[in-house]
């Protein structure tokens, strides 16, 4: 959720890191600051509250020197947000300089610690004690400290250091926490996220855990917690700048959603045979074996499990159950022979996710992660040969649209390869249903058509307080992720029933403005669908429906505003009609004139408890 950058080379640090800083920015952060060292290892910190805007002016104010340096965007975890929270930290000289991701769990003891040694504290943060901590271990050589510094340090990190007595190094280490670092002549450059890296290079080092990294103008060595040098692997990114950044949208939401058209093909090209489930890492005796899927995951992708539940069971008749994340981790699931793990994880970063698959392994399940960012650390600890990716390209906005209709997709894909597999799907069913995913991305585009009469609805419809998003069976699962979309980015109470628990409570709140927003995709359960509508309309409130071309007649009725979708597949109207429903959360809340792309409070990778 923060940001880390760091520079050196020949260029003045406080413009590259600055610019590295924006465009990490939408990792969301209330802060932000950077420390520039020059050549005789003078050190200046600018930190302060509040947006980029304003670390620029402090900068113009008051201007730093030094073509090497380390800069961080802060969301607050440990002390409120404030310039002296901001990052980088310094030791009682300030002749250290420290950015830190993640979450120091013994900051409290270390304090004591370093206090009793002599340090004065100048923050609220967990991060300030590695500052102390480097200057009371240093010994004149940062690799080593930084080496011993380990053992000290609990919990998760990435940092970023500068040290005056070592004014020609910059260093990096992590641990459960993302660092990326890159090198071109006489130039390195480290982040926390890829983007903040493209416009200088694209080929780029994931650094391990316990890894230290050292950068200077000669390049990049990478050494192992036991001090061990190791050959750095490169990796080189296939996004382009252009495709990190908003290319015309208003709003990085807007854009992604305006990019699953090409996402749901990228995510389907690589797996389109019918019959060659080679992608698929399951042998088909694995997969007659599976007794038990347990999917985990945290907030949309969560959402896109659930979908997954639905089509395992249904088309692949394995018994499937979907956790929250957080939940899985600590309830000591039993895990038995012939179970399948599999998360679900748009950035491979998210912490609660994380940890359940390590729960999950520890345990002796096998497990499959489905992830969008190459080499993230979940793709890392499943194994990439247990990583299926689904080639959405870097979802920015916080609000996740591209990485939820592809995880969706993927799960379906799953689902059908396993129902082949073990026989229980016929191969003309199958045939079907893959005929229905090569047409998913042209119907993807029609759909993107809806965009003015959502706008217009929404417009009508902003000032509710309260809206309702009902569904049978998968329209269940995407009211779920549809009433997400909505609070995520419009702030409007709004929460999913499966339509058939209207009566058990929720009708209590129906009323005259209040708006119910209907998912009715699904033939099989359309009469109760229109059922539960008549209800909701004789208590005075909205409807607002989204249904396939071929319900649209029945439907039209029982609805206020009636949203239609191209025909599909029934697996994969629920898939297509999400679009025009993060449409409608887009429109609401561009309407309310909230912050689209960086919601209050919330942050796009969660890899804090
Ligand atoms: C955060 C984001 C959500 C995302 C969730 C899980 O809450 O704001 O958009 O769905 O984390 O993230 P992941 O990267 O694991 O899919």
């Amino acid at each position: 959720m923060c940001g880390i950058v760091g520079y050196i080379g020949p260029k003045k640090a406080a413009d590259v890191l600055v610019n590295g800083l924006e465009r990490l920015s939408y990792r969301g952060y209330d802060s932000a600051g950077v420390a520039v060292m020059d050549e005789k290892g003078r050190l200046a910190v600018r930190k302060t509250k509040g947006k980029l805007e304003q670390l620029k002016r402090l900068l113009e104010e008051s201007p730093v020197d030094g073509c090497t340096g380390i800069g961080h965007t802060r969301w607050a975890t440990h002390g409120e947000p404030s310039d002296l929270n901001a990052h980088p930290h310094t030791d009682v000289k300030g002749g250290i300089a420290v950015v830190h991701n993640g979450i120091i769990e013994n900051h409290e003891a270390l304090r004591k610690h370093l206090e009793g040694c002599g340090a004065v504290f100048a923050s609220q943060t967990d991060t300030e004690v590695i500052a102390h901590l480097l200057n009371e271990l240093y010994d004149g050589d940062m690799l080593h400290t930084l080496l011993r510094a380990q053992g000290m340090l609990q919990g998760s990190y990435a940092i970023g250091v500068l040290c005056d007595r070592e004014p020609d190094q910059l260093f990096c280490m992590r641990c459960d926490s993302p660092l990326v670092a890159a090198c071109r002549e006489g130039e390195g450059f480290l982040a926390s996220d890829v983007p903040a890296l493209l416009s200088h290079t694209r080929d780029v080092v994931f650094l391990q855990d316990r890894q230290v990294g050292v950068l200077s103008r000669q390049g990049l060595r990478v050494i192992d917690e036991y001090g061990q040098a190791c050959e750095p692997s490169f990796f080189h990114v296939e996004w382009d700048q252009s495709s990190a950044e908003k290319g015309g949208f208003a709003h990085y939401m807007l854009k992604e959603i305006h990019e699953q058209p090409t996402a749901l093909q990228n995510t389907f090209a690589p797996r389109s045979r019918l019959g060659d489930f080679q992608w698929l890492p399951l042998s088909e005796d694995t997969a007659c074996r599976l007794r038990r899927i347990t999917i985990v995951a945290c907030g949309t992708a969560y959402h896109a499990g659930v979908m997954g539940k639905y089509a395992l069971e249904q088309l692949a008749r394995i018994p499937t159950e979907v956790d929250i994340a957080s939940e899985y981790r600590y309830r000591q699931p039993p895990v038995g022979e012939n179970e399948l793990l599999i998360a679900i994880s748009q950035s491979g970063e998210t912490a609660d996710t994380l940890a359940a698959l390590r729960e999950a392994k520890r345990r002796g399940a096998s497990v499959l992660a489905i992830c969008n960012a190459v080499g993230s650390t979940i793709t890392r600890e499943a194994g990439e040969e247990n990583t299926l990716y689904t080639y959405a390209g870097p979802e920015i906005a916080v609000a996740s649209t591209k990485a939820y209709v592809t995880q969706t997709e993927m799960m379906i894909m799953i689902a059908v390869a396993l129902g082949v597999m073990r026989n229980t799907l016929s191969m003309e069913r199958a045939e079907a249903l893959y005929q229905s995913l090569r047409e998913l991305p042209s119907k993807a585009a029609d759909t993107l058509g809806l965009e003015g009469r959502l706008q217009q609805i929404a417009s009508r419809m902003s000032s509710r307080k309260h809206v309702f998003f009902v569904g049978r069976s998968v329209d269940y699962a995407l009211s779920m992720e549809a009433a997400l979309k909505l609070k995520e980015v419009s702030y409007l109470f709004s929460e999913a029933y499966a339509a058939g628990e209207l009566k058990h409570g929720p009708i209590a709140l129906l009323k005259p403005g209040r708006l119910v927003v209907a998912c009715v995709t699904q033939p099989r359960v359309l009469e109760k669908m229109l059922a539960n509508l008549q209800e909701v309309r004789a208590r005075g409130a909205e409807v607002l429906a989204v249904c396939p071309d071929a319900l649209a007649q029945q439907v039209r009725p029982q609805a206020d505003e009636l949203i239609v979708i191209p025909d599909t597949d029934e697996w994969l109207a629920p898939l297509l009609a999400a679009i025009p429903l993060q449409l409608f959360a887009y429109c609401m809340a561009v309407a309310r004139g909230c912050d689209v792309d960086q919601p209050r409070n919330l942050a796009k990778s969660v890899t804090v408890e």
